[in-house]
């Protein structure tokens, strides 16, 4: 599936997950990265928050699993990130807040049992 949908991905798209913890919002953004051509392993950031790699388009996978307070979306640069011209995809990106672009591609992943997930994604243009 996330192959599928870096096929649509366009410079300055932002992917927002509405997920729970371990719900599998960083596997599917490895294989959006895979569809993006990125060759690095991507890992979850969520100590870095921010990992940037090279693919089709700049790929920035962040996770604000950690973060507090918008003061520090600031100090990280989210916002250049957010409004540039690569792909980003953000982990917790509730703590956005306002921040949330209002075109953003929104994936919403369910837990069914411990093996199924519903995926549902919304904002993806025709
Ligand atoms: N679509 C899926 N179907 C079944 N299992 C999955 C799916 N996606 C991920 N998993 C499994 O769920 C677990 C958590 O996956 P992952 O780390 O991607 O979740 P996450 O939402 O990023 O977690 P966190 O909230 O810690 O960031 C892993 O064991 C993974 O193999
Ligand atoms: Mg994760």
């Amino acid at each position: 599936l996330g192959e599928k949908l870096a096929e649509k991905l366009r410079p300055g798209t932002v992917i927002v997950f509405k997920a729970g913890l371990g719900a599998g919002k960083t596997t599917l953004t490895q294989g959006i990265a895979r569809g993006l051509g990125v060759q690095d392993t991507v890992t979850s950031p969520t100590y870095t928050i921010i990992a940037e790699y090279r693919g089709r388009l700049p790929f920035y996978h962040i996770d604000l699993y950690r973060i507090d307070g918008e003061e520090e979306l600031d100090r990280l640069g989210l916002r250049e990130i957010l409004y540039g011209d690569g792909v980003s995809a953000v982990e917790w990106s509730e703590k956005l807040g306002d921040e949330i672009p209002e075109n953003a591609l929104r994936i919403e992943i369910t837990f069914l049992s411990g093996t199924e997930r519903k995926i549902e994604v919304a904002g993806l243009e025709p």
